[in-house]
């Protein structure tokens, strides 16, 4: 459990300087404590910034390290993980931790890498997953989920004793990892006895497996929902926790056309707040500001068109600056955005509401690269980290702007004195473009600055201020420069400040006598105050020296903001390093006098650092590079170089097989379960007297479903009328006697998809013939609903609802149909567990591993291309197309490469068909040409081999209409930098070492 440590301590501790790097799992136990103000470590305040990454989504556990690093790099201090329990559980008490499933290693690599971790066990995650994380098998309990009732309560046991065993294996509080907070649920928001009961398990089963962290829950919206007991806020839901968070995602949305709008003012939730129930009041009074998820970007849908670069722009560049910043300003001092890196919803990973690319137009982007968001993002981080004394502050006297149509939030920090002074427009979503001064209470009295040219805020901005503020040796009266960070140089103290290009600045320095100033600034020194006046104009990198004055040398780095995102701050043990000119700046270890460097390069630059005074040489990636002194105290390198370009092989030599042999009268379905009177759990049910057709009662879960249907040929049978429940963008296809009769699709185009259908077909006559008839059905299931709203959504039919064969006026189910059904090879005992669940669909092809290297596909038709001419008709049904190619990216390259299918200019196209893309065996996406948008699927380094062979497998299902073919298939560079880390191929196993 927590300890509480004396106040003493917590004071004692707010003078400790910046502590950037969460400690590595060091085997010494760390205290993890809180107050009102923030989350302390071994009792110092610490301001927790953190951002999801679910290891899920990217099944390369070598690029897990990457991820980690790239956040390290951009400012963050912590990570939050959601857990997916469906991704390890194929069946009732079987479990796989291994491989891309070993949630050990992602642990073990965030306490390396200096990452604190917020666990997000479940059993309930959400997260657009299909069930929301529950397994395949929960849905055919007819116990309701989330609640206590004890057949879903030893569901959850079973995962949650497995998953508490792992996380409690990395905690801060036991010195073997950097787990610091622990969450129970997802925004459970229906408060009845039964889900407080259920809280108070999850919460006393964590206890009871060894988690020893504060344990919080993420309420969907600043609402109340499970608080900690014993504040007693009139309005609150109190429950089993030790710390309340929220959730939120305010600000603009993108239209359909992804144009992002102006949207409302960032919200004050916290010591600022005035609206809602509790009159802005918080619901949790004794415990931290807490986000535990903030808009990071969002989600996209099938059928939209293509609207991530939107989101990342909508929650980008200056939302950040502007909606975190009005967080910091309000006291909220644990913030986590969803996401950071959204991955890939490959295989059949994602829920109906969004397709593979869960990009999220996240800081980082699907293929690894960091959007310009993340610099911004990385000048936030090293501001808190350089500002600790953010992490107890209280409002002071309002400072007033001499705009109106400015506001400045005033803040204190009653132990250190320092304060914070944010800037936006009034409201915050303003655009104008204003030039102001500030007056405020600072501690050398009513204070107006600035003295010189006045501030400006142009268009949607905000700015995080310092005053009053200790600065390694040095003490800042005010700036209004941006501080990113500040760092000992032995004798010398480093300082990087920022503002917009072409804007004034101005900072001021306590100095007891005058000092000697050199750059280009403009100085005042007044010697009644003792203080030292610069006044400047934001362009490049200004680098002024000021020595003298009763302090040690300080050497100011004064940067436009473009100029200063591209600094990266790295601890080494010989203490922090600053960079600038590569793209990214992993790591930095010194031995004596050299320095050795990771990091990436797109774009050939020369490396200038600034680091411990007895570095005299550098390597970068392992390599040693000659060195000069730069201006003042650096040491600057030549160009390092940038990538060589990736050739790429065109794909050729292709085979293509036809497949739904299921369609044809003589196939043999013997061995297929009959579909009847299995127990039916799901929440749309058949009339009475059907049989239970849908899927999951017959143990298949995931991807595609077969069904055979024989009856009996008559006048009665010429309408049939066929339920069903598909996902996002899901579809059906018929046959009659091995011909085909059509197909029926789910509409896209809609943030929330229609996830279930009613298919009407005229039969052809034959049907009335006379002797036995066979209906074939596929269901292309694109997976079950989440259960955000508690109401077993989740548990919705997929596969056949019910089928209904008569004469077109008639309402009766005239002909009797006797249905068999064949999903997933094996059902729950899945037969490629290495993959795991979410590679295993139902198609025959992957029933029989046509998707897998090694197959011999030598019997297959040669086909030039795989692509038809639009005006060449495909067969209806699926087609399978195969072909191999060597990739030979440099050993020192990262790159990612995707597969593009047809015009990546358009979102849609005309044809109406839809392709499941396997690399080496994975189900890397599924394309649907008619309803988009996503056209390009990155595949993770890892799963693709960079340096050797690779198999690449299309299962083609279409109407066979004219148009319908497949579009020309490519290999294309997504990104590519020189640098990366090593990346091992992910073991998998080939056709022949396949268990069947
Ligand atoms: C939250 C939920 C997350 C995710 C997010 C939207 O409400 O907790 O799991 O669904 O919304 O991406």
């Amino acid at each position: 459990m927590m300890r509480r440590l004396p106040l003493l301590t917590v004071l004692l501790a707010t003078a400790m300087p910046a502590s950037a790097a969460a400690p590595r799992a060091s085997g010494t136990p760390h205290a993890v404590t809180f107050d009102r103000h923030s989350v302390m470590i071994d009792g110092r305040p610490t301001v927790l910034w953190g951002g999801e990454f679910h290891p899920f989504r990217l099944p390369s556990p070598d690029l897990w390290r990457d991820i980690l690093q790239k956040m390290k790099a951009s400012g963050y201090n912590t990570v939050a993980i959601y857990f997916d329990w469906g991704y390890h559980s194929p069946k009732r008490g079987v479990y796989d931790f291994t491989g891309v499933r070993d949630m050990d290693r992602v642990l073990r690599m965030a306490a390396e890498e200096g990452l604190y971790v917020i666990t997000r066990a479940g059993p309930y995650v959400n997260a657009e997953l299909t069930r929301g994380g529950f397994p395949g098998w929960l849905v055919n309990q007819s116990a309701k989920a989330r609640t206590d009732d004890p057949e879903y309560l030893a569901a959850a046991d079973e995962w949650l004793t497995r998953i508490n065993a792992i996380i409690a294996r990395h905690q801060l509080t036991d010195g073997r990892g950097t787990v610091i907070l622990h969450q129970i649920e997802n925004e459970l928001a229906v408060v009845q006895p039964t889900q407080a009961r259920y809280m108070q398990h999850l919460y006393d089963k964590a206890r009871a497996d060894g988690i020893t962290v504060p344990i919080f829950h993420n309420d969907q919206g600043r609402n109340g929902y499970w608080v900690p007991k014993g504040a007693n806020v009139p309005k609150t839901v109190e429950g089993p926790v030790d710390l309340y968070a929220f959730d939120g995602y305010p600000g603009a949305t993108c239209d359909v056309h992804n144009r992002p709008t102006n949207g409302p003012p960032a919200p004050d939730w916290g010591l600022y707040g005035t609206g809602g129930a509790r009159g802005g009041a918080s619901a949790s009074p004794n415990t931290p500001g807490f986000a535990a998820e903030f808009g990071g970007g969002w989600f996209d849908y099938w059928g939209s068109n293509g609207g991530y670069d939107c989101n990342a722009v909508q929650r980008g560049k200056r939302y950040q600056r502007v909606f975190y910043g009005t967080n910091i300003a309000n006291g909220i001092t644990v913030q986590s955005f969803y996401m950071t890196y959204g991955g890939t919803s490959w295989g059949w990973l994602p829920a109906p509401v969004v397709y593979t690319s869960y990009d999220y137009g996240a800081a980082i982007d699907e293929a690894r690269g960091l959007r310009p968001k993340a610099l911004e993002l990385k000048q936030l981080g090293q501001f808190l980290a350089a500002a600790p004394d953010i992490a107890r502050m209280d409002r002071a006297p309002p400072a007033t702007a001499s705009d109106p149509d400015i506001q400045v939030y005033h803040n204190v920090n009653a132990a250190t004195g320092a304060r914070l002074l944010f800037v936006t427009h009034k409201p915050s979503n303003g655009r104008s473009d204003d030039r102001f001064t500030i007056t405020a209470a600072l501690k050398d009295g009513p204070t107006t600055f600035p003295a010189g040219a006045p501030m400006r805020l142009n268009g949607f901005d905000g700015k995080l201020l310092l005053a009053d503020f200790r600065l390694e040796r040095q003490e800042l009266v005010y700036s209004t420069s941006e501080l990113q960070t500040h760092l000992p140089l032995g004798d010398t103290d480093l300082a990087l400040f920022y503002g917009r290009a072409g804007e004034p600045g101005e900072t001021v320095l306590r100095y007891a006598t005058q000092p000697t100033v050199t750059g280009p600034v403009e100085q005042v020194y007044d010697a009644a105050k003792g203080r030292l006046r610069l006044n400047y104009t934001h362009a490049g990198i200004a680098r002024v020296q000021i020595t003298g004055g009763g302090r040690p040398p300080l050497t100011l780095l004064l940067a436009d903001e473009d100029s200063a995102a591209r600094f990266f701050r790295t601890e080494s043990a010989a203490g922090p390093v600053l960079s600038h000119g590569p793209d990214l700046v992993r790591s930095a270890t010194a031995t004596g006098g050299t320095l050795a460097l990771t990091g990436d390069v797109a774009v050939a630059a020369p490396l200038e650092i600034w680091g411990p005074p007895a570095v005299r040489t550098l390597r970068w990636n392992g390599r040693a590079l000659p060195v000069t002194r730069g201006p003042g105290d650096s040491l600057v390198t030549a160009a390092l170089p940038g990538p060589a370009v990736i050739a790429l092989p065109p794909l050729t030599d292709w085979r293509q097989a036809p497949e739904s042999p299921e369609a044809q009268l003589g196939f043999d379905d013997s061995r297929w379960a009959d579909a009847k009177g299995a127990r039916q759990t799901a929440t749309i049910r058949p009339p009475v007297g059907q049989p239970n057709l849908g899927m999951d009662a017959y143990g298949f879960h995931e991807g595609d479903v077969w069904y055979r249907g024989r009856f009996a040929g008559g006048t009665d049978a010429r309408k049939l009328t066929l339920h069903y429940g598909a996902g996002g963008a899901g579809m059906l296809q018929v046959w009659l006697d091995g011909t085909f009769v059509g197909q029926h699709e789910l509409a896209g185009g809609l943030p929330r998809p229609i996830t279930t259908g009613v298919a009407d077909f005229v039969l052809p006559v034959r049907a009335q013939a006379a002797g036995e008839h066979l209906l074939s059905v596929m269901v292309r299931n694109n997976s079950h609903n989440w259960d955000l709203d508690t109401d077993d959504f989740h548990k919705e039919t997929r596969g056949l609802i019910s089928a209904s064969l008569a004469a077109p006026t008639s309402h009766s189910f005239a002909v009797p149909i006797a249905w068999k059904i064949q999903g997933t090879q094996g059902g729950e005992d899945i037969v490629d567990p290495v993959r795991g669940v979410a590679n295993n669909g139902g198609l025959f092809g992957e029933r029989e591993g046509w998707h897998l290297p090694g197959f011999a596909d030598g019997g297959w038709a040669k086909t030039p291309a795989p692509a038809g001419t639009p005006s060449t008709a495909a067969t209806p049904g699926t087609t399978w197309y195969r072909t191999a190619f060597d990739l030979g990216i440099p050993t020192d390259q990262d790159a990612t490469i995707g597969i593009a299918i047809g015009n990546t200019a358009k979102p849609r196209s005309d044809g109406t068909y839809r392709v499941l893309i396997f690399v080496n065996g994975w189900n890397m996406g599924q394309f649907v040409a008619n309803v988009g948008p996503q056209r390009i699927f990155p595949v993770p380094a890892g799963i693709l081999n960079h340096r050797g062979r690779n198999t690449l497998a299309l299962a083609v299902t279409g109407d066979g209409k004219a148009g319908s073919a497949l579009e020309p298939v490519k290999l294309v560079t997504i990104r590519n930098v020189r640098g990366g880390i090593p990346v091992a191929a992910v073991p998998f196993p080939s056709w022949r070492a396949r268990a069947r």
